[in-house]
């Protein structure tokens, strides 16, 4: 199977805190891979690696065969790297439409394609209805749904979620995944990080779990569910 995207051995240290140790994982092209693990495991660390927020102290990020290890997080927009946060970051007072615009814009060049992509991101999260508001009058879901179409309008091949069911209701983590499924068929590979198992289960297909900044499992979910070592690390939190 094609990779689209390769960790090879990334360490990333905060002081004397190791953030991640050695961590490998690979993802493959139209995937979607869950990563999981306590509060502080390096979840986020490994996110801010892959999109250039974070550089590594050591290891390597490629991309679609690429050393991606030190370009710029915009770079990364470029090449088909997009990403959520885990605190949602739109621009409050700006217009949905615009929000979504601005990151095709600096992408694409053409304006014209700028907008066929952004009307195409406002489609496929169903925020048409919305695209004349400002983030300010909306819901925690559709707020989350300005997040992924920012994330979407650039055209990427691999899309980073950071807990991107937090806060939402059983019927809005549905929606989300329903969503995502059909953006992954379309060839978009995806890594979710999120605590919410029970739905993350039923949307990843593998799911790579840390604890304490080490790759501790890597699995099926149901494989996952079964591991014995993956209970102890999340004993309470399950
Ligand atoms: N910029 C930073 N400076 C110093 N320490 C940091 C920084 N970012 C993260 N850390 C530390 O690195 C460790 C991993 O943090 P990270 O945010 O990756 O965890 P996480 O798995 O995303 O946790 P959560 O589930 O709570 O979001 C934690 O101990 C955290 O305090
Ligand atoms: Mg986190």
């Amino acid at each position: 199977m094609k990779s689209v995207l390769v960790c090879d051995g990334v360490t990333k240290r905060f002081g004397g805190l190791v953030a991640l140790d050695r961590v490998s994982v690979e993802i493959h092209e139209g995937e979607i891979l869950g990563l999981i693990g306590p509060n502080g495991s390096g979840k986020t660390t490994l996110i801010n690696v892959i999109s250039g927020v974070l550089l590594p102290d050591e290891g390597r990020v490629i991309f679609e065969g690429r050393d991606i290890t030190k370009l710029k997080p915009h770079e990364r927009v470029a090449l088909g790297i997009s990403r959520t946060f885990q605190g949602i970051r739109v621009f409050p007072y700006l217009p949905v439409y615009y929000n979504v615009e601005l990151p095709a814009r600096s992408v694409f060049k053409d304006a014209r394609l700028a907008r066929a992509r952004t009307t195409w991101a406002l489609t496929v999260t169903r925020l048409l209805g919305e695209a004349g508001e400002l983030p300010v009058n909306l819901t925690p879901y559709k707020l989350k749904m300005v997040e992924l179409a920012r994330a979407l309008v650039t055209n990427p091949r691999l899309v980073l979620m950071d807990e991107p069911f937090a806060g939402l209701s059983p019927e809005e983590i549905g929606e989300v995944s329903e969503i995502v499924r059909k953006l992954n068929e379309s060839g978009i590979a995806f890594i979710v990080v999120e605590h919410k198992l029970r739905y993350l289960m039923k949307l990843a297909e593998r799911v790579v779990v840390l604890n304490e900044g080490k790759k501790i499992f890597e699995g099926a979910p149901d494989e996952v569910v079964k591991s014995e070592e993956v209970a102890r690390v999340y004993l309470g939190v399950v």
